[in-house]
């Protein structure tokens, strides 16, 4: 009950999303693009909020980390160096009945329903779930003629029954799994592999075996056509008669490997590769980090829940080198701070939480990760990656490359005077020369949004059978539009004065409506409260005797008479309140 009423508020967020300007689906008149978003007039801002308090926090609060803006196209070398040509896979499964693909990592296991409770791996039958009956029946067809003839099927509305004589469960030491399926004439059984799990839809055991899928989206800087040159090898191959598809697909990729480029699958990789430059041009020395903000691309296999999970999002992500001996103080110490960072903004901080990985989770280049992750209405999801990266990339770049990456210290010193003598071990031997840690932070922007979203979203009974009143109870630094300047009715004498506010506002960076609909002011309220407004002014008929307006807070309702110059200085203590200095 309690994951269904989760399920019907995120449709209701996302409806307003779309209703008022947040979220659009990409390339929507032509039929939409699979898993691509366009950002609308609100969208924007709140992106660009939570964008613009991370770079405050990590740039210009702090005088150890300078910014960088780094090219998406990557060149083979650099993500052959890094480890990401190699090991940025994930496995794949296609299911041979539906021909969903899916990752075999995130599946579900098969649902089974044994004709004896008391005996599971006895005989029973197996659901396989379609989405109406005409396909169910069409599903049925190709079990029985192609891909297990003979099996014993029945169909109950959209689901098919396939019956089962026994069931092995796969176990720990390795041990595969086994369905055998009853035979149409009863006297055999059909055995097929089962590995764990099914088809994340449908319950469909009948799968392919999983291989690796690179996640990089490949393309080519050439100015001649890369099928043009894939056409040529291939008929070259062919004539020499090299008919070894493998061999074939290796000459292919050799041609093109001089112009193969891809589109980053996430920042940092741009910012090591600029490790020396930065620290020459901008005469640094660990402790110290390069802040990068940007897009990164990934082929997920899986797109899931809106812009959680898209092949195009945005990362904001700090690298922080460090001399090795204070790697364990750095990793702390960046754990707490991004942690902070976050529940800043929250309005439910205990929808927030921070998880260490298991060593089989990490990626190829961590030693340490902690995952910040929020309570989205499917449940636990990473918004964030706070990793310790090691010397890793920077050494591959330096076997790769003709890099200079290495730090020569006269005197090993302890950088920071707050680390403490334990969570550091200085080096005896002196001048120390050293490839430099990294700790990183890798915050998703998109998915930040959406925790923002899902953390601000209330629904508001009305009573009296009325449908609920929605509200965004988002962090007025977040808030998208910081304030609506609305003149009590449509008259024209009210319009100069609200304009006049607005201006003052504007002025300041602060996006500001005007609202001069014909609308009833509680409603034009209302309106403002379902976007995040945190502060409406009203220009009415007292404010042109004396020049004072009402200015209504968007969570208590309440609301205060101040001279209308006064709005600015109201509206910035309030922006600084909590603000951690
Ligand atoms: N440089 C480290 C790195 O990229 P990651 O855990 O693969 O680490 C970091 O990604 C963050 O980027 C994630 O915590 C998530 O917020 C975001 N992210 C990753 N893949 C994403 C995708 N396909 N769609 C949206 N956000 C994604």
């Amino acid at each position: 009950m309690a994951a269904a009423a989760a399920a019907a508020s995120f449709r209701a967020l996302l409806d307003l999303c779309k209703r008022r300007g947040f979220l659009y689906q990409s390339a929507e008149i032509y039929g939409g693009l699979r898993g691509a978003y366009d950002y609308g007039p609100l969208g924007v801002e709140l992106k660009k909020n939570i964008l613009n308090s991370w770079w405050q926090r990590h740039v210009y609060w702090r005088d150890d980390v300078v910014g960088l803006d780094t090219s998406i196209l990557t060149p083979h070398p650099v993500l052959k160096a890094s480890g990401h040509v190699d090991e940025f896979t994930d496995l794949l499964v296609d299911c041979i009945l539906t021909k969903e693909r899916f990752r075999p990592d995130k599946a579900p296991a098969l649902e089974f329903l044994p004709t004896d409770k008391d005996n599971v791996s006895g005989g029973g039958r197996i659901p396989v779930d379609a989405p109406d009956k005409a396909t169910a029946k069409a599903w049925q067809k190709l079990v029985e003629e192609q891909i297990a003839p003979n099996i014993k099927t029945t169909l109950e509305g959209k689901r098919i029954m396939l019956h089962v004589n026994a069931f092995v469960q796969p176990d720990s030491q390795g041990q595969k799994g086994r369905i055998d399926f009853a035979s149409k004439t009863g006297d055999c059984s059909i055995p097929l592999d089962y590995n764990g799990y099914v088809e994340p839809n449908s319950n469909s055991p009948f799968l392919t075996a999983s291989r690796p899928f690179n996640l990089m989206f490949k393309t080519f800087l050439d100015p001649i056509d890369p099928i043009d040159r894939v056409i040529q090898t291939t008929t070259q191959q062919h004539e020499n008669n090299n008919n070894n598809l493998t061999s074939v697909r290796e000459a292919v990729d050799q041609v093109l490997r001089p112009s193969t480029v891809y589109l980053r699958p996430e920042t940092a990789q741009g910012v090591f590769i600029n490790f020396e430059q930065v620290t020459r041009t901008m005469n640094k020395r660990p402790p110290f980090g390069i802040a990068q903000i940007g897009k990164s691309f990934r082929n997920e296999i899986r797109l899931e829940h809106g812009i959680f999970r898209t092949p195009e999002f945005e990362q904001l992500e700090l690298e922080y080198f460090i001399p090795p001996w204070e790697s364990s103080h750095w990793f702390k110490y960046w754990r707490e701070q991004r942690f902070k960072w976050w529940l800043e903004h929250a309005c439910h901080k205990e929808n927030f939480r921070q998880r260490d990985h298991e060593k089989n989770e990490m990626a190829h280049y961590a030693t340490g990760c902690t995952d910040v992750e929020y309570l989205y209405p499917w449940g636990w999801g990473e918004v964030e990656g706070v990793a310790h990266r090691g010397n890793y990339d920077l050494t591959q770049h330096i076997k790769n490359s003709a890099a200079a990456f290495e730090v020569v210290e006269e005197e090993a010193r302890v950088s920071s005077p707050h680390i403490e003598a334990d969570d550091c071990l200085i080096p005896a031997e002196k001048p120390v020369r050293y490839v430099p840690h990294v700790i990183e932070s890798s915050c998703g922007l998109n998915r930040a949004m959406l925790a923002y979203l899902c953390d601000a979203f209330h629904q508001v009974s009305e009573g009296n059978n009325k449908p609920p009143r929605n509200i965004l109870r988002l962090h007025p630094r977040l808030a998208p539009v910081k304030c609506a300047v609305m003149p009590l009715t449509g008259k024209p004498e009210f319009m100069p004065l609200a304009e006049s506010v607005a201006k003052t506002l504007r002025r300041r960076g602060w996006f500001t409506m005007v609202e001069a609909q014909k609308l009833k002011i509680g409603k034009r309220y209302y309106r403002h409260d379902e976007i995040g407004t945190p502060w409406c002014v009203t220009v009415d008929y007292q404010s042109l005797e004396d020049e004072t307006v009402t200015i209504r807070d968007r969570d208590t309702g309440s609301q205060e008479r101040i001279h209308w110059r006064d709005v600015q200085r109201f509206i910035n203590d309030r922006l600084m309140e909590d603000e951690e200095l």
